[in-house]
């Protein structure tokens, strides 16, 4: 097989991996062992940052007591969304996704990844306390983390409590750090579903140069087709 190939084929299985990752709002209580977190913060903290500063913090929940305190405050939170701090087109942009103010999945997934970004630079060998670039840098290190998820089998939500302050407090976090996304793993409970949606086509998300569609050269050439909606953790 040529390079190009064995490229062409390196990147399809990978793109296969990572179509099949969806949103799990329904997990099941079955354990995942610290050592795989770990793994999953590794490939994280792999990321590019803005002046390698890495400005991040994850924070991995698996005590009962501290998820329940994270559920309670988060469902209070999501009540005053759903009941009007939510504007009608949020709240219509949110009605096919089926999602409502209640949040089981925080007590009953093994683990809360919970994730901060860091305003300021404290740790020790990173330069002084500026930091760069820091929702692009932990965005990017949370994309690194979910694909890790899914690449060893597991299933992860992003979610965003709004707003999400509490997560400070109950953990222990300096004020400088603040909540950037909280992030369930571990497995889709029995019979679970997922919501019916769509991604863009490829040539909806791309342009070549200005503005050519991919395949513009050779329309029957086929692009990467439209996204499977089943999850399978
Ligand atoms: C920044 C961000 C915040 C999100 N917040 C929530 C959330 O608070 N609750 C939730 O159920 N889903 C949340 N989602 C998940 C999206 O609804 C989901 O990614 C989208 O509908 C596409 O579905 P999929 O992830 O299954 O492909 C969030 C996603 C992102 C990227």
């Amino acid at each position: 097989m040529s390079e190009h190939d064995q490229k062409l084929e390196t990147a399809t299985r990978f793109l296969e991996t990572l179509r099949r990752r969806r949103s799990v709002r329904e997990f099941s209580d079955r354990p995942v062992s610290q050592a795989v977190i770990e793994r999953l913060v590794a490939a994280a903290g792999s990321a590019p940052s803005g002046a390698n500063k890495q400005p991040w913090r994850f924070v991995a929940v698996r005590d009962p007591a501290i998820k329940r305190a994270i559920r309670e405050a988060a469902e209070a939170e999501e009540r005053k969304l759903y009941a009007g701090r939510a504007n009608p087109e949020w709240l219509e942009d949110l009605a096919p996704l089926g999602t409502n103010a209640e949040k089981p999945f925080l007590e009953i997934a093994p683990w809360l990844v919970v994730v901060f970004k860091q305003t300021r630079n404290t740790d020790a060998g990173q330069g002084g306390e500026q930091v760069y670039y820091v929702n692009e840098s932990v965005g990017i290190a949370v994309g690194m983390f979910l694909a890790a998820a899914q690449f060893a089998g597991l299933a992860t939500l992003t979610h965003t409590p709004s707003p999400m302050k509490f997560l400070g407090p109950i953990l222990d976090r300096p004020a400088h750090e603040r909540p950037f996304m909280v992030i369930p793993v571990g497995y889709p409970a029995e019979g679970s579903t997922v919501p019916d949606i769509r991604r863009k086509p490829l040539g909806a998300i791309m342009r070549v140069d200005r503005d050519r569609s991919p395949n513009e050269d050779d329309p029957d050439r086929p692009l990467p087709s439209s996204m499977p909606t089943t999850a399978d953790g």
